[in-house]
């Protein structure tokens, strides 16, 4: 999300800046930040303070922090960080002209205001770090779901969607850039809702509407919430080739009851269903999930219940993290952070551990199979070597041979780690 943001805000600023790789020669340096978890914030207070240096040593240096951090700590942050001349939250980034313009003295603004409408649909974002491949592009904003450990809503504020029109319209433009892959993203895609006219789209009817403008280009998502995975979403999957064949199902814990404290509106048995459904309708999609260890009063056989959901799903991936209290949430007023942090770390590495199994013998079951790959860039570890991923997401390595990035290449794979597909072209 915070990739596309950067993009978005790129693009706003086009006509008075222009981008430098090297940050000694820039005069004005944004840095977008995440909210979710307390590491996240300690490095980016440790990034303002190597800024410091940077300001000293460059008078006409202007620095602004955007995102859920600015969101979240509002003025306050001026008092911690001197270094910053404006801060700038999720919706309020049509305003960052006047936010430079107004601290460009040696006073300080800012524009925390969140939106019930901002989606930056008319923005066409600058894709400046991109492979030319594949693009992220978003297609709503904001969270309606509250989980008891989660500052989303409170940061990006209440679930909108941007209109199937400036969602196609940023694709055609994408498709005439030679982009081969976009990936449609929101914290809760299942709920996107677009009504005009007395006619809805829903995430699945707009799945089929950008799968539609050409089978050259495959489409992907983030993120589902299990609650509403609906049939339609999982059979439209399945009934288009160029949609990809990977569903990303957040599950954080395996246990009734840390499901219930962490206000997910699903139990595991719900969850397990919508995972049948999937295996059902489509054989061949990898599953992939976050989980979070280590949440308020989660008991050694709650954890057991994570352990034996993940070999129960046998997840392809996983992003696993200790639970980390965020101010203002359900869970830091009504509930006690009393797992230690060592045990917290046990349980991560148990998991990690776990997961590392799971997904090498997802690897291996995939030898001897052949996938279309779309080749991302040259291999870090050979220039002899290109790497793409397969419609599962799984990152594939193979000779190079006379192919090139941006197309798409069969090959079989041979070998695996954890990580990596290795592969021969067919
Ligand atoms: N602590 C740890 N992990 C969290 N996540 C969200 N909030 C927290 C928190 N307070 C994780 C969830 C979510 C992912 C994006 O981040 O697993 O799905
Ligand atoms: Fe946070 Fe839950 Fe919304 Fe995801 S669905 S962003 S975990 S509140």
């Amino acid at each position: 999300m915070n990739f596309a943001d950067s993009e978005v805000v790129a693009s706003i600023l086009k006509g008075e800046y222009t981008l430098t790789n090297d940050i000694n020669e820039a005069n004005l340096i944004l840095v977008n930040t995440c909210s979710i978890r307390d590491k996240a914030e300690q490095r980016i207070h440790k990034r303002l303070k190597e800024l410091e240096a940077l300001k000293k040593r460059n008078r006409h240096l202007q620095v602004g922090l955007l995102g859920c951090m600015a969101e979240r700590m509002k003025e306050e942050l001026f008092q911690t960080e001197p270094v910053l001349d404006f801060i700038a939250g999720p919706d309020a980034y049509r305003s960052l002209p006047q936010l430079i313009s107004d601290s460009s003295h040696g006073t300080t603004s800012f524009n925390v205001l969140l939106s019930k409408e901002e989606t930056y649909e008319d923005i066409m974002p600058v894709r400046y770090d991109a492979n030319g491949v594949s693009a992220f592009v978003s297609i709503m904003r904001g969270c309606n779901n509250f989980c008891s450990y989660c500052v989303v809503p409170y940061t990006r504020g209440r679930e909108r969607s941007r209109s199937p029109k400036t969602i196609l319209g940023e694709i055609e433009d994408l498709l005439k850039s030679n982009y081969k892959e976009v990936t449609l993203l929101g914290q809760n895609v299942n709920s996107y809702l677009w009504k005009e006219g007395g006619e809805e789209v829903t995430f699945a009817k707009l799945m089929t509407m950008v799968a539609e403008t050409s089978p050259e280009l495959r489409v992907r998502f983030a993120t589902s919430h299990p609650k509403d995975l609906s049939d339609e979403l999982i059979e439209t999957i399945a009934k288009h080739d160029n949609i990809c064949k990977t569903i990303h199902l957040p599950v954080q814990s395996g246990s009734d009851e840390m499901l219930r404290k962490m206000h997910r509106v699903y139990d595991r048995a719900g969850y397990l269903e919508r995972v049948k459904k999937i295996r059902e309708t489509i054989p061949d999609c990898s599953i992939t999930t976050d989980i979070i260890v280590g949440f308020c009063g989660e008991t050694l056989e709650n954890h057991q219940d994570t352990l034996s959901i993940m070999r129960e799903v046998g997840y392809d991936y996983a992003y696993m993290f200790k639970y980390s209290e965020r101010e203002g949430t359900l869970a830091s007023k009504q509930m006690k952070d009393d797992i230690p942090d060592e045990e917290k770390t046990r349980r991560l590495e148990e998991v990690i551990a776990l997961q590392g199994e799971l997904s090498l013998e997802s690897n291996k079951r995939d030898i001897g199979k052949t996938f279309k790959v779309l080749i991302e860039g040259t291999s870090k570890r050979s220039d002899d070597h290109l790497f793409g991923r397969n419609s599962q997401n799984k990152v594939v390595i193979f000779p190079k041979g006379n192919h090139k990035v941006g197309e798409y290449v069969d090959v079989e794979v041979k070998e695996c780690t954890a990580a990596t597909l290795i592969a021969i072209r067919n």
